[in-house]
Formats: structure tokens, C-alpha cells, sequence
């Protein structure tokens, strides 16, 4: 009998390819896959550390299946940010932990996993590396019309508040020969959107003497034929050349939309923060991003970091409200261990007072995207069907090249998973927008 694996994912996009390396290691060494817990002779967790709630979930995650090990023998594994980041600290506080591999340990995971299930012994993986991007695994994907391809890891940047770079290590790239070759096998198999992850995925530079850098890998796959749509995150906004403004201006199947971490609009802060860029700055870039017609712009936003004033809290929300992003992430800021942050600065802003500075941002962004929504009221939106609708098994659900969700009712009209659609929208909330498709015409003959 195989053994038989339960994996859950904590956050983000990269943690979901992650776990589709994991899987394929895995299902290659003759490990089964089960959705049920109780079932799992293995129950692994994929974390993440990015903010203080993502532990959090994984301490609560870890009292539960503590409780399943009373009941019979089960190993438990903890992988990725959280087991890089605090190590020894997760051991202390759950010696149920049978199992702990952080982002780069993935490789050795099949014998990490027979030492504990075997020796019944524990197993630890936490050395980071300076070379291994996973290139020569093929991740095991669920179907369905978007594909993650992680095209870089690791982080050089060392934004002050950030933990990635002691979670992911170093920044590599991985060769563009890889990724386009997954990128063929992925159309292939019937993926239709290929979204590019990073950690700083614009500083991305094939490895010599290839030398390609971000714009022109950018191009490459989404000249992959069969591909329709090309996405991409996360960058920096230092790292924006024009030559990269004009593939996502003119690129047909690249998506005209840009995630642009703001994280303040206060120099101050932004120089604590070690971003590298003022405030006049990123106006600049979102003015030459927008010189070159409709795109739209993200962003992430942090409220409440060290020594953040009122004024500089207000320089934030009038930039928001001034720039008027399709949407933006708002968080509070959290302190995180090994960061130049807890080093350098106090974290002194009253957790009352982060608290407020994040509602009224989110706010302010909700009104922003529902009025950007709304605009769309009678307009054709473009959008790939990709399956069933949240809230109902009755509706079809897409994004528009913007990314924004677009929900319709499947009766309408019969599409599958991967067709294009049109939909005239009739209604817009701050998240979504509804309506109807239209009828698609004849081809010319
Ligand atoms: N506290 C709050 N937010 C953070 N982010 C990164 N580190 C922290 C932290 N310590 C946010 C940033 C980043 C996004 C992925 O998470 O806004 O862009
Ligand atoms: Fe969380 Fe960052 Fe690690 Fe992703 S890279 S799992 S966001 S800590």
C-alpha cells in the first residue's frame, strides 16, 4: 500500500507551485495523494510567514492534527516560510512535529518523510540554497485554465519589513529554456493562462550566456502558441524599464494590468522601509504606465509601521485616493523576526491605532474599485472562462484582463473552461462584475 499524504497550502501563489513540486517529488517516490485527513498516513502543511496571522493559522492547523496523532500513528510535516523562519522555536512549541523542510529542502523531502515514517525519527531540512530553482521537476498540476510557472526565487531586495529573504534566500533565476519548455507542455495539456511568479519577478535575468531579462521572457511565453494570457507577479518598482511598459502596453495576450506595491506614500517611510524610491517616484512610473492607454494598476499598501505618524499615514491615503487603483491589498503592518525592522526600529504604533489606518484605506479602496466597476456598466469585457462561480454551481466565472472577477449565469449560453467570452456588464459590486454574454458572431466567410 502506498503511503498516503494530506498537503494543505498557507499563502501565497508561490506556496500553491510549491505544493505542486512537492506533489510531483512526492507521487514520483510512490506516495499517494488523499483530500481527507483522517486518511493521511502523512498530513504536511505548506506555510507561510509573512505576516503574524499566517502563523497564527498554522499553530491553530497543528493543535488539530496533534490531536489526530493521539488517536493513531501519523507523521506530521511542517513545510516552507514558517518552518524556514523559525526552526528550532516550531520544534520547541510542537514536539508533534515529525517532519521540517523549508522552501529549498523539497528535493530530500521522500527521505525526510521514510526517516520519521521508518526510524520514527525526526527530520530537519532547513539549509537554504544558492542555486536550486526546481528546474528540473515538473510540477504536478490540478487541470484548469491558469498554470503557475515559478520563473525566479529568493529575494535580494531586503525591504526592512520583509522576512522572504530569510524565508526564500537568495534571488535566482531559473533558465529561460526551462520555463519555455514548460510553458509548451502546459498549452499543451490545455492550459490557456500561464500567470510568471516571483519573489521580485522583474528582476528576473536568464542565467548566462542566455541573458534574457524580464520583457523578453515575457514576450517568449506569451508566444507560446495556445497560450492566450500571460500574468505575472510580484514586482518592484525600481526594476521597470520601458522596454518591459511596452510589452504590457502592446503584447496582445499579455494582460494590461501591473501590480505595483506601493507599501507608503510617506519618504520617510519609504526610506525606512528601504524601497529605494520616493513617493515623486512611483507617481512618475504610474504616469508613464498610463501614458500607454488603459492599464490598469494594484497595489499593496502597509498601514502602521514603525514610527508611521498620523500626517504620514494621511500622505499614504491621499496618494491611494489620488492615484485610484483598480484594487489594493491594505495590511498592517507585523512585525517579523530576523527583519532589519525589528533590528533597527520600534514597532510603536498602537495596534488600535494600525488597526484604524487599515479600515480607513480599505475603505477608501473599496469606494475607488466599486466606482472603477461601475464605469464598466454597459460596456464588453473580455474574459477566459475558467469554471464554476463561487457562490453558485449555476454561474460561470472569469477575470477580465485586469483581473477583475466577472460572474454570469451559465444558462445564458454554453461555454466550457478555456473558451473566450464577451460579456456585456450590467452590474458591478467593489469586487465583481456581472452580466450577460454576447452572442458571439458568425465568422466571415
Ligand atoms: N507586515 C505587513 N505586511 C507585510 N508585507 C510584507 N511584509 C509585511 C509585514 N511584515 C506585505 C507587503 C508585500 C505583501 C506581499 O505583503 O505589502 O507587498
Ligand atoms: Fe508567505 Fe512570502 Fe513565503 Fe509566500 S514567500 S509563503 S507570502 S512568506
Amino acid at each position: 500500500m502506498p503511503r498516503r499524504v494530506y498537503l494543505q497550502t498557507f499563502g501565497c501563489q508561490m506556496n500553491e507551485y510549491d505544493t505542486e513540486l512537492v506533489r510531483s517529488v512526492l507521487r514520483d517516490r510512490g506516495f499517494a495523494f488523499t483530500s481527507e485527513p483522517a486518511a493521511a498516513d502523512v498530513l504536511l502543511m505548506n506555510t507561510c510567514a509573512i505576516r503574524e496571522h499566517a502563523h497564527a493559522r498554522v499553530h491553530g492547523r497543528l493543535a488539530q492534527w496533534k490531536t489526530l496523532k493521539r488517536t493513531r500513528p501519523v507523521v506530521i510535516g511542517v513545510l516552507g516560510c514558517m518552518a524556514q523562519n523559525l526552526k528550532q522555536e516550531l520544534l520547541d512549541a510542537h514536539p508533534a512535529i515529525d517532519v521540517l523542510a523549508g522552501p529549498d529542502a523539497y528535493r530530500r523531502l521522500p527521505e525526510l518523510l521514510a526517516q520519521a515514517l521508518e526510524r520514527r525519527e525526526r527530520a530537519v531540512a532547513v539549509e537554504l540554497s544558492e542555486y536550486e530553482t526546481y528546474d528540473t521537476i515538473l510540477p504536478e498540476r490540478a487541470p484548469g485554465v491558469n498554470a503557475w510557472i515559478a520563473i525566479m526565487r529568493g529575494c535580494d531586495n531586503f525591504c526592512t519589513f520583509c522576512v522572504v529573504p530569510y524565508t526564500r534566500g537568495r534571488e535566482r533565476s531559473r533558465p529561460a529554456r526551462s520555463i519555455l519548455d514548460e510553458a509548451h507542455a502546459l498549452a499543451a495539456r490545455g492550459h490557456r493562462q500561464v500567470t510568471l511568479l516571483g519573489q521580485n519577478v522583474n528582476s528576473y535575468r536568464s542565467p548566462a550566456p542566455d541573458g534574457r531579462d524580464f520583457a523578453e521572457l515575457l514576450a517568449d511565453v506569451a508566444d507560446v502558441p495556445g497560450i492566450e494570457r500571460v500574468r505575472w507577479t510580484s514586482p518592484h518598482p525600481r526594476d521597470f524599464p520601458p522596454a518591459l511598459l511596452d510589452v504590457v502596453a502592446q503584447h496582445p495576450r499579455v494582460c494590461r494590468h501591473i501590480h505595483l506595491p506601493l507599501q507608503s506614500g510617506s519618504d520617510r517611510m519609504l526610506d525606512m522601509m528601504g524601497r529605494s524610491y520616493t513617493r515623486r517616484d512611483y507617481v512618475a512610473l504610474v504616469d508613464d504606465i498610463r501614458r500607454r492607454g488603459d492599464i490598469a494598476i494594484t497595489t499593496d499598501v502597509i498601514a502602521g509601521f514603525c514610527t508611521e505618524t498620523d500626517d504620514e499615514f494621511r500622505d499614504t491615503y491621499d496618494l491611494v485616493r489620488e492615484i485610484e487603483f483598480q484594487s489594493a491589498y491594505v495590511f498592517k503592518y507585523s512585525e517579523r523576526k530576523h527583519t532589519i525592522a525589528r533590528r533597527k526600529f520600534p514597532d510603536d504604533v498602537p495596534e488600535a491605532v494600525k488597526s484604524e489606518r487599515v479600515t480607513r484605506l480599505f475603505d477608501l479602496q473599496r469606494e475607488i474599485s466599486a466606482a472603477h466597476n461601475r464605469r464598466l456598466i454597459g460596456a464588453d469585457v473580455t474574459v477566459l472562462v475558467e469554471g464554476r462561480a463561487k457562490k453558485s454551481s449555476r454561474q460561470w466565472m472569469g477575470h477580465t484582463d485586469a483581473n477583475v472577477t466577472v460572474v454570469w449565469d451559465k444558462d445564458a449560453a454554453p461555454f466550457a473552461p478555456g473558451d473566450r467570452a464577451t460579456i456585456q456588464v450590467n452590474d458591478a459590486s467593489a469586487s465583481t462584475l456581472f452580466g450577460v454574454p454576447v452572442p458571439a458572431l458568425a465568422p466571415a466567410v
